[in-house]
């Protein structure tokens, strides 16, 4: 049998090309197989694949190796989401930004019909947060803020809600853990949308939440799995299969989409027809204001050819959409905001497409 190759550092692009494989075992296969059963033959690990499955291991195996915890799939990003709330009981008090992925906002604006409390803050008043967290049950943050791609300072928040011992909850679905690592900065779980830049092929919806490989965060984890268990909301093997095929290649997708909306921003910037950029300085998201009204940034969205209008993120191909379209998106958003999910296509393509539509507008 072949040694383990132990030797040398474990960058990032290392790790994720090498977790979540078979054993090297003389003709074991280099991926696992989608394993497409709903029980098991009794006294097993597992008794029934409602509770987990082979091809789930191998990916949570990956992604708790990328975010440096333990990872759990879940059947979409929102499914995690809803896992993660549930750690706060109802009645119970929320800290979090005033303007969230719209998804996220509408469950939070629920937990308030219900009973509860959320305290929001604007992203960068740290000190509200800050403030805030004394008495407080759950932490959410995102950052940046989507599609506003206003920065959350995590550093002092989570040293916070730490030393006071709030549950906080990151959800880290636009940096990555390429560009933040929220377990090291001591969240208690990372949420993702898979669906996103992890899959990065737009070809599936799924979900994760990560927790850290301590005691504390392994009884978390265990209510987060109890969850998933019971309300049902799991992901069907294939997905997780070709979602962890997608994860092999994140770093070198991130990295072009990455560089690409960097000049992007730049040139943006210049565009008579373009008003605020919005770009956090790193990641592949950006956001633009065009012109003075939602019918300007529609025909924007609508002249493009190479750019898909659409309403995702993450994947390979650039895509844009205005985000007021829908109802539940926040009012702080502004009418005019061109939400741009920046993909792996020649920047030089990118930027023709965008200017001959930005002139159009
Ligand atoms: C930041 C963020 N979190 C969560 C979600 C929800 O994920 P999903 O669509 O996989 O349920 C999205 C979807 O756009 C998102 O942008």
């Amino acid at each position: 049998m072949a040694p383990e190759n132990t030797a040398g550092p474990r960058h990032v692009d290392t790790v994720i090309g090498a977790s979540g494989r078979p054993g090297r075992s003389p003709g074991a296969s280099v991926n696992v197989p989608v394993e497409l059963t709903s029980t098991y033959a009794a006294d097993g690990a597992v008794n029934y694949a409602r509770v987990g499955n082979p091809t789930w291991n191998a990916f949570e195996s990956a992604l708790g190796e990328l975010e440096g915890g333990l990872a759990l799939v879940h059947a979409s990003g929102m499914g995690a989401i809803s896992a993660a709330l549930s750690l706060v009981a109802p009645g119970g008090t929320v800290v979090a930004p005033d303007q969230t992925y719209n998804g996220t906002g509408d469950l939070l604006m629920a937990f308030e019909r219900a009973g509860g409390t959320v305290v929001r803050f604007h992203a960068t008043d740290t000190a509200g947060f800050v403030s805030a967290l004394e008495g407080a049950d759950l932490l959410w943050l995102e950052s940046p803020t989507n599609p506003l791609m206003d920065i959350i300072d995590l550093q002092r928040v989570l040293a916070r809600s730490r030393d006071l011992g709030v549950t906080s909850v990151v959800d880290n679905t636009l940096p990555t853990p390429l560009l933040s690592r929220p377990l090291e900065l001591g969240a208690d779980v990372v949420v993702h949308s898979v669906t996103k830049y992890l899959s990065g092929h737009s070809d599936v919806v799924l979900g994760a939440t990560v927790v850290a490989d301590t005691e504390r965060g392994r009884a978390i984890g265990e209510r987060l799995q109890r969850h998933r268990t019971l309300h049902g909301a799991i992901a069907g093997p294939l997905e997780v299969y070709l979602a962890l095929r997608g994860l092999r290649t994140l770093a070198v997708r991130f990295e072009r989409a990455c560089s690409n909306a960097a000049l992007l921003a730049e040139r943006l910037a210049g565009h008579p027809a373009v008003g605020r950029v919005r770009y956090p300085g790193s990641g592949a998201m950006l956001a633009i204001e065009v012109g003075h009204d939602d019918a300007a940034a529609e025909r924007l969205c609508a002249a493009t050819h190479v750019w898909l209008h659409s309403t995702s993120l993450g994947g390979v191909e650039s895509q844009l959409e205005r985000r007021r379209r829908h109802p539940s998106e926040s009012t702080s958003v502004p009418v005019n905001l061109v939400r741009l999910s920046v993909g792996i296509e020649h920047v030089e393509d990118l930027w023709c497409d965008l200017e001959q539509a930005l002139d159009a507008v």
